[in-house]
């Protein structure tokens, strides 16, 4: 089988004022693959995120979805192509439980009133498909560990069926075993159809996970490999040789 880019962005560009976020970054995310985007701290991964979900305009660039080519999007059109976000602080409302932050905003009603019930059900449904385990979904979410309120922001972001799963930092705050299971879910997700391009600082975390590694070094791309072609000393040692050679004027 052909293996389809369902997204792609073609040398995007973005400065902050005198800051060049991303100088030129193109990459592409195969549909129903695990594609990461790895990179040090203000490499320019997050800039990226928004402006593939909408929240940013690129000064330059284009992006591809689904054969179809924008210069910017909007967040509306974005979730319109299936495009559905976690965005590196989780947004969630921390005093509110995981119900009433899966539903934030697209509360269900009936008649005049919320449907509580009709919510909870959905909720309990949405974290199962997940298999996230929060024993009591009416805690408020800053009482629970960084992978269960992972797992609630990912249930809000799939409330509406989307086909492109974008997670910044999915285990950024996590200890090894909740980072792991949280790995899981998202392998779990792509067995479903489901395709995702996550954001990581960690190389090694990533090589397990992902089918294919693009690495970002201020804002620009570095290289990228299909994992099952590569390691992480072959990754790191392509890394380094592309560095020379920018050093170098090449
Ligand atoms: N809204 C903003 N205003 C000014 N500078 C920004 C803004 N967002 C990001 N930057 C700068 O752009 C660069 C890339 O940031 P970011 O995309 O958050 O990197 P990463 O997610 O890889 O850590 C950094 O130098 C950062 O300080
Ligand atoms: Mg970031």
């Amino acid at each position: 089988m052909a293996e389809e880019n369902i997204l792609s962005v073609q040398d995007i560009r973005k400065s902050f004022r005198h800051v060049q976020a991303l100088r030129g970054v193109s990459l592409a995310a195969r549909q129903v693959k695990i594609t990461a985007i790895v990179g040090d701290n203000g490499s320019g991964k997050s800039t990226l995120i928004k402006i593939i979900s909408g929240n940013l305009r690129p000064d330059a660039g284009q992006i591809c979805i689904e054969g179809r080519a924008y210069s910017s999007l909007t967040i509306r059109q974005a979730m319109d192509c299936g495009l559905r976000t976690v965005y590196q602080d989780l947004s969630l409302d921390n005093f509110k439980n995981s119900i009433e932050n899966i539903f934030l905003g697209a509360e269900i009603t009936k008649g005049p009133f919320l449907d509580r019930q009709a919510m909870e059900e959905q909720a309990r449904q949405l974290l199962a498909e997940i298999r996230v385990d929060i024993p009591d979904i009416h805690e408020p979410v800053r009482n629970l560990s960084g992978g269960q309120r992972q797992g609630v922001a990912i249930a809000r972001a799939l409330r509406r069926p989307g086909k492109l799963l974008l997670l910044d930092e999915p285990t950024a705050a996590m200890g090894i075993q909740e980072s792991h299971s949280t790995i899981q879910m998202l392998e779990r997700l792509r067995e479903k159809g489901m395709t995702l391009l996550i954001v990581s600082h960690n190389l090694h975390q990533v090589f397990d996970m992902a089918d294919y590694i693009y690495v970002l070094r201020a804002g620009q791309c570095m290289g990228s490999v299909a994992t099952k072609d590569s390691s992480p000393e072959a990754l790191q040692a392509m890394i380094l040789q592309a560095e020379n050679r920018k050093e170098a004027g090449l």
